[in-house]
């Protein structure tokens, strides 16, 4: 097999090139030629000076995370940096595209750097759980000084060609075309007989003072509430700041495969492939045409309508936005415009912006104007008459070809495909609110829905800057019907006796932005109210019992917006406070349903609010609603908030043990006989094969 990496010479300059698609990740083979290219470099008299590059789109974007968590293999991508650094002869990087993470390390190993000016340079392993663990904690603060170092390696974040020659990263921009630029630029070395500047020799520029790293911690600490890589990343550069260069490789080095064994490193990498993966639909042709998108119309201005408007708007798509009455329009604009004006404020989008993202967002109070457009989203009241009203309209006027989808979150989308004449042009999209900020996509496919919908909806959502994963029509699809059963269980658990302050806590400890009912305040507690007395008068035998929440909510309570719900809420402050009137309320009603409250110990929160989601995430697996496990995995993720560190629900779940998990689930079963502690025939497969979802 050919080598990924090459070297040729053009006159006294040798020119290494990797050659490893997609992106020249730093695999054994790459390490390997970089290896001996270097060496066949050194050995030959007649080249004076060296220049690493990338072929393709980019110069190394990483080590081959693929390879993280195998056996690994020589040579050590730190040894082969090392022998770049003490190359005889000056060695210069020549990037463009993203040197990411190791590619950078690489670069940093060189005496030089020469970027295009359109390159990102950064070290983003602090996304996956790690932390550059290839020099890049020791060599980029004597180059850049601690603070930009410390921005740079705990943020994560790449910055651009311009800003890294500010910070003394590169050495020089190019426009044009990079290898010429670096070419001229090894000449003026070999010329001016410039010496070789290796960064290990080089004092660490600025004074931050002996307590930066400590206000770095107490910067972050809050953000980065559970993860374990940005402190560990804080403590590398540390050791750079304290240790000559030897020792703080080395400490680097501790500090690294530490976090490449720890399980919150696997979960950062499992989601790291899993957003990728959810973009492939297994039985989906890849080739699979797709149709043409460039103008979109949304049915309905509220909450979730002007959201979703906003998201076309920002990826430059023009997109009409239909109501019923004008004073609606109208207030959904106005909505939409501060949205944008109170972003500009905040100094992301520029006032012209605003104007311009307005502009492709056209009002109209007719039908009759969606003529030509490629896709509706409707986004109107959640009710079957008022959709099909839609649909059949929607049905009338679009073009042959359009495709027509629903934002509807509980709603039967084949029956709503059943009110037009074209059921394989109509499928799901559900937005999640805020819908112009949150990034998961639930793409609904009906049971008629055309592949070539599904693809063109699929590539759609990488466009408007979501992850779109692909589910099956039922209740709540995968998201919301795991959620509800989990809702459903932290108020029993309040009935027997916890409190909602210690389901909470248990969640959010757990690493949840909030817990369940902090949760519902947020979203108001109406919402659910309203469904499960929809679902009273409907069909009362299969409807749910009531519980204390329905008193809150007809005492009007309704949440934050109330500033009263499960807690407390002062003016202007979202932070829950536990509320005695609420206790007042629960107690009431334990005492009416004869219930004895005894002490519930936070390891039985945890349980029946995690395993009930588990339970219900195999089900909905065996029912084929997610086509894998990271798709449940990154809907969590994504949708609500769900620790990264801790890779998914599934992903979670193997962690814990599947078998574990399995036997606690019959358990609780068997002990009420409730149907949701059913186990799944899933779970009990795996649990009998002693396997786990992803594994
Ligand atoms: N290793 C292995 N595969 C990688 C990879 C890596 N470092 N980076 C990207 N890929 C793969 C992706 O999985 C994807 O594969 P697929 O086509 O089979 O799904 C393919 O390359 C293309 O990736 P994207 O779809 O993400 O392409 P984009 O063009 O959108 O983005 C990118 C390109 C900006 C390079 C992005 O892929 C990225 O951010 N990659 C990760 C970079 C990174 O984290 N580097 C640090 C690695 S850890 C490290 O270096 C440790 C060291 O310090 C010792
Ligand atoms: P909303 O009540 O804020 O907005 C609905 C809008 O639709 C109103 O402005 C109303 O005037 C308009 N409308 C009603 N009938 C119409 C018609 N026939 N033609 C045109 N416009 C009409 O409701 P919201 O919250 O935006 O929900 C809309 C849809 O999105 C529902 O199906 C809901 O289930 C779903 N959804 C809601 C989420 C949320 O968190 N609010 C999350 C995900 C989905």
């Amino acid at each position: 097999m050919s080598s990924p990496v090459s070297l040729c010479r053009d006159n006294d300059i040798g020119v290494i090139r990797i050659h490893y698609p997609p992106v020249n990740a730093l695999g054994q083979g790459v390490r390997e030629g970089l290896q001996r290219c270097l060496q066949e470099a050194l050995a030959d008299d007649q080249i004076k000076a060296v220049i690493v590059t990338g072929e393709g789109k980019t110069f190394p974007a990483g080590a081959d995370i693929r390879e993280f968590g195998k056996p690994p293999q020589p040579p050590a991508l730190p040894d082969v940096i090392n022998e770049y650094e003490a190359s005889s002869k000056p060695v210069i990087a020549a990037i463009h595209g993203t040197a990411l993470g190791g590619g950078l390390e690489v670069a940093l190993g060189c005496d030089y750097r020469v970027a295009l000016d359109s390159a990102r340079l950064g070290l983003p392993e602090v996304k996956l759980g790690l932390l550059p663990g290839a020099g890049g904690t020791q060599r980029l603060p004597r180059l850049v000084g601690i603070e930009a170092a410390l921005d740079m390696i705990v943020g994560g974040n790449p910055v651009k060609a311009a800003a890294a020659k500010a910070l003394g990263l590169v050495d020089e921009v190019v426009s044009g075309d990079l290898l010429e630029g670096a070419l001229a630029f090894a000449r003026n070395v070999i010329d001016e007989k410039a010496p070789l500047r290796r960064l290990c020799d080089l004092p660490i520029p600025g004074d931050s003072g002996a307590d930066v790293f400590a206000r770095f911690e107490q910067s972050i600490a809050r953000r980065q509430r559970g993860f374990k890589a940005p402190f560990h990343c804080i403590k590398a550069v540390q050791a750079a700041a304290e240790l000559p260069f030897e020792q703080g490789l080395q400490r680097e080095r501790e500090l690294f495969v530490e976090l490449l064994l720890s399980p919150e490193s696997a979960a950062q990498r499992h989601v790291f492939f899993a957003e990728r993966e959810v973009a492939k639909v297994p039985g989906l042709d890849k080739d699979t045409p797709r149709r043409d998108i460039n103008t979109v119309a949304v049915i309905g201005a509220g909450t979730m309508g002007g959201g979703i408007a906003m998201n076309f708007a920002n990826a430059g798509i023009p997109v009409k936005m239909l109501e019923v009455k004008q004073e609606a329009l109208e207030k959904g604009l106005a909505v939409i415009r501060r949205n944008y004006e109170n972003t500009a404020k905040k100094g992301r989008i520029t006032a012209e912006q605003v104007e311009q993202r307005m502009a492709l967002i056209q009002p109209t109070l007719s039908y009759d104007e969606l003529g030509d457009v490629d896709l509706v989203i409707e986004a109107v009241f959640e009710n079957m008459d008022v959709k099909k009203a839609v649909f059949s309209e929607l049905d009338r006027v679009c073009k042959p070809g359009a495709i027509l989808a629903t934002n509807t979150s509980t709603l039967d989308v084949d029956r709503i495909a059943s009110f037009t004449q074209r059921p394989q042009d109509v499928m799901g999209m559900h937005f999640f609110s805020p819908a112009n900020v949150m990034k998961l996509l639930e793409n609904v496919r009906g049971e008629k829905t055309a592949d070539d919908v599904i693809a063109t909806v699929m590539d759609l959502s990488r466009r408007i800057g979501k992850v779109g994963v692909l589910v099956g029509v039922c209740h709540g699809f995968v998201g919301n019907r795991m959620l509800h059963k989990r809702q459903a269980e932290a108020i029993k658990l309040v009935n027997e006796g916890a409190s909602p302050q210690q389901v909470d806590k248990v969640l959010f400890d757990l690493g949840f932005p909030m817990g369940p009912f902090a949760m519902s305040d947020l979203a108001g507690m109406d919402v659910g109210y309203r469904i499960r007395e929809e679902l009273r008068k409907e069909d009362p035998a299969n409807a749910p019992a009531r519980n204390w929440t329905d008193e809150l909510v007809e005492a009007g309570r309704l949440g934050q917006k109330t500033q009263a719900g499960v807690f407390d809420y002062k003016e202007g402050d979202r932070t829950p406070v536990p509320s005695p009137d609420v206790d007042g309320i629960i107690e009431q009603y334990r005492s009416d349903n004869g219930i004895t409250p005894r002490a519930i110990s936070d390891q039985e929160i945890l349980e029946r609010c995690m395993y009930v989601m588990v339970n219900e995430g195999a089900k909905i697996l065996e029912e084929g609603i997610a086509a894998r496990p990271l798709d449940v995995d990154v809907i969590w993720i994504y949708g609500y908030g769900f620790p990264v560190y801790r890779g998914g629900v599934m992903f979670w779940a193997d962690q814990v043990g599947v078998k574990k998990i399995h036997d606690k689930i019959s358990e609780i079963y068997q002990q009420t006989g409730d149907p949701v502690w059913k186990p799944s025939a899933r779970l009990a497969e795996l649990a009998e094969q002693g396997k786990g979802f992803n594994r």
